[in-house]
């Protein structure tokens, strides 16, 4: 087949809807798209634990500790589906390592910024995570098989970390005058990175039209922001809360909640590196990297052992398991 008659059969198959999988033919774009998203969105996993991580010895009762610990140990193993999920597609994870620790590799710019209350643990769950669950919501329908599945799983654990944000934001802002000023604080500086988790704008996005083209995604950067606009200013609202945005207003033709101009300049200066705890996080990493040295050194001799002198170790008994049915 010429590579017209395959591009023209892999778009067939997008278009009825069926699962590209790790060993069928694909176009090489498509294979470096997939593996730009998903490594990077991986990378926003792992760098953001970080935040979250900086309040696990400062949470308020031991069951919040406990649920901040489950939600952050989370984000670890989202991480792994992920650069598992990546390394279907022939990435390596030593080389998407140090695409991030490089700097060369993009993450959530959302992380960038510090978490100054507890409150921020709760507007990060219920926000942040909220977002997530939209775009990963959609994410799950991505034509491609090892990245809608491992969506699925991601997607029921985040719900988890939605639900425990919402009820910290709520006990918050019915509580004291000072706990309803610490959350609509939190909210105040959380709102707009929140909003700029879903990409720029449809019209400035260089990478959607490939994306959707080949049903990567299927809904468009704007058209997720507004459905989480939509979903959240009702139940701020319902608690008394409100968000920094004077220009916000209800279209009642529509039924959207329209939001005031987000500043790309800033967008931009956070992804660029420039954002206020950038080279925190990623010193952080880096420094995290360097620890495990000696486990993955260890790996590697105790492989290299394997191969020259064999199995080590007690061997299981040959014949029948003891566990064999009868
Ligand atoms: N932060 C950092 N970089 C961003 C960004 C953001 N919020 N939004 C866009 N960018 C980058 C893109 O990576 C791209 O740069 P690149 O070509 O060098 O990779 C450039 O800006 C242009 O953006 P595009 O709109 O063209 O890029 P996409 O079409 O890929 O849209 C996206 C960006 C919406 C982030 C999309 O990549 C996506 O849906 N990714 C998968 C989901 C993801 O990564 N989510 C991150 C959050 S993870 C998370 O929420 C963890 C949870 O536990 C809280």
């Amino acid at each position: 087949m010429t590579d017209e008659a395959r591009l023209e059969a892999f778009e067939a198959r997008i278009a009825r809807g069926e699962k590209i999988e790790p060993g069928d033919w694909m176009p090489e774009q498509y294979r470096k798209q997939l593996i730009r998203m998903i490594s990077q969105h991986a990378h926003s996993e792992i760098v953001g634990m970080l935040p979250e991580g900086a309040w696990i010895t400062r949470a308020p009762t031991l069951r919040r500790k406990l649920v901040l610990l489950a939600k952050v140990q989370d984000e670890a193993g989202h991480g792994q589906y992920l650069y598992h999920a990546a390394e279907t597609l022939g990435a390596t994870r030593e080389q998407m390592l140090d695409d991030l620790l490089s700097s060369r590799a993009k993450y959530s710019s959302v992380f960038n910024y510090p978490t100054l209350s507890w409150a921020d643990i709760g507007v990060i769950g219920w926000l942040v995570d909220g977002a997530a669950i939209i775009n990963q919501t959609m994410l799950a329908k991505s034509s491609y098989g090892p990245y809608s599945r491992a969506m699925l799983r991601i997607c029921a654990e985040e719900t988890f970390h939605k639900k425990q944000g919402q009820e910290m934001v709520i006990l918050l802002s019915q509580g004291t005058p000072k706990q309803r000023a610490m959350v609509q604080n939190a909210i105040n500086r959380w709102w707009w990175p929140t909003l700029m988790m879903f990409g720029p704008h449809d019209s400035e996005s260089k990478n959607s039209a490939e994306l959707m083209r080949w049903g990567v995604k299927t809904r468009s950067n704007d058209e997720l922001r507004q459905v989480f606009v939509n979903q959240l200013i009702p139940d701020l609202h319902a608690l008394g809360l409100s968000v920094p945005d004077p220009q916000l207003r209800f279209d009642e033709e529509t039924g959207n909640w329209l939001i005031g101009p987000i500043d790309w300049d800033e967008f931009w200066r956070v992804v660029k590196g420039n954002g206020p705890c950038n080279a925190e996080r990623l010193e952080a990493r880096r420094q995290a990297h360097e620890d495990g040295r000696w486990v993955r050194e260890a790996l590697a001799a105790y492989a290299e052992k394997q191969k020259t002198e064999g199995p080590q170790g007690p061997q299981r008994p040959q014949g029948p398991c003891e566990f064999a049915r009868p």
